[in-house]
């Protein structure tokens, strides 16, 4: 089976439960009042927002807010505008910044319209001033087969965003954790080996863990969900997940950003984890991550580290509440982490999918609640405000 029909079959089974797992909202939906999680948003000019899957920056007093813009229906599974914009400077009241990144109606381009555009995020340069957007792309007609990341680049953090590049990143050099004896191509029983396993994005039984990145040492490493992560130093890393969806990849960037540097970490092999999203707090690296179901949601898992490098240990599920919800992440899966100037306020940005009508998808976005064992956990609230202090959770 395809991997999208896989995921039809998934999504198909679990939507009805996901929309009753969903706790109904009692607040009604004003706008620009607080952030309603789940609820239609609307900018400023009334419309509701279009921006999924994507991250918000802070830059010089405004947050700006990118995504991709989903249309009605079937159509709405692959990109056939592009990456769309807000600002604002309070979180919650978005003006439209239009298309920042459109398709390309060349149907050579590897953007061109019909591509599969996902997971927009964008970062600041601060040594050649310029906002670079990565995407994870797959070329028109292709299923999910491609595995790339794309680059685009822009001077304004509105855009114009031009693209630069789509490739498989971390091509003809060994992951650092990797011991030397795995550090060669495969051999012709090894690729026969991997050639007769049908993989499906999700779990497959007898992983082989220790021959798909090196299948791909050449031609670049698989590169699906994505996020990207600016240390405190200004290094930047794009976190995907690659090897079939089985296992993350930690990715040094280059130091314009435009490139993968060429040093990777292999993180959680096996674990089949997709959505990364990370942020720093504690002077440690905190990643939450979903299984890998498609569109249908599943219970998300929290790692930490000491280096973004590694090693990375799960330590459970990041969400607090009844066990229906907690086992479906309340519906959602996460897209990015924002972290502001507050200490205390780091965002979990999330999608709540929709995919018989994508536009229809909703955008989650809590605050983290830090206790008092260090560790960051997420529980609903229908409604809350960025702009006063956060309350502390019941
Ligand atoms: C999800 C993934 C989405 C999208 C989808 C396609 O697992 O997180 O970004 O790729 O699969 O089925």
């Amino acid at each position: 089976m395809q991997r999208r029909d896989f995921f039809k079959t998934l999504t198909l089974a679990t939507a009805s439960f996901a929309l009753a797992a969903c706790p109904a909202s009692s607040v009604p939906p004003e706008a620009g009042v607080s952030i309603r999680p789940g609820q239609v948003w609307r900018d400023t000019d009334g419309a509701p927002i279009n921006a999924h899957s994507g991250c918000v920056i802070f830059q010089e007093g405004v947050y700006y807010w990118f995504g991709v813009h989903c249309v009605e229906g079937d159509a709405g599974n692959s990109a056939q505008v592009g990456v769309r914009a807000y600002s604002s400077r309070d979180l919650v009241t978005w003006k439209n910044e239009g298309v920042v990144l459109a398709v390309s109606e060349d149907p050579r381009s590897p953007i061109a319209r019909d591509c599969l555009l996902e997971r927009p995020k964008v970062i600041y340069n601060e040594s050649t001033r310029r906002y670079v957007m990565w995407f994870h792309l797959e070329p028109k007609g292709q299923g999910y087969r491609g595995a790339q990341s794309a680059v685009a680049v822009a001077e304004h953090p509105a855009g114009p965003y031009r693209f630069v590049a789509s490739f498989r990143p971390d091509a003809g050099t060994w992951p650092v954790n990797t011991p030397k004896a795995l550090q060669k191509e495969l051999n012709a029983e090894e690729a026969r080996r991997l050639g007769r396993i049908h993989f499906i994005g999700g779990e497959v039984p007898d992983y082989p863990g220790d021959l798909i990145f090196r299948r791909d040492f050449r031609g670049g490493q698989m590169a699906r969900d994505m996020t990207l992560f600016v240390d405190d130093d200004q290094r930047a890393y794009q976190v995907y997940a690659s090897e079939e969806n089985g296992t993350l990849h930690v990715s040094l960037l280059s130091d314009d950003y435009l490139r993968s540097a060429g040093k990777y970490a292999r993180v959680l092999p096996g674990g089949f984890n997709e959505a990364p999203a990370v942020f720093k707090h504690g002077g440690r690296y905190w990643m939450v991550t979903s299984g890998c179901t498609g569109w249908a949601p599943n219970a998300a898992r929290l790692a930490v580290a000491d280096s973004i490098w590694g090693p990375w240990r799960q330590v459970g599920n990041p969400w607090i509440g009844e066990e229906r919800d907690t086992e479906s992440s309340f519906g959602t899966q996460s897209s990015s982490f924002l972290q502001t100037s507050r200490p205390d306020l780091v965002v979990y940005l999330a999608d709540r999918w929709h995919p018989e009508n994508p536009i229809e998808a909703r955008y989650v976005w809590l605050p983290v609640d830090f206790r008092e064992d260090g560790r960051p956990y997420l529980r609903w609230r229908d409604a809350w405000d960025p702009r006063t202090p956060l309350k502390p959770a019941p």
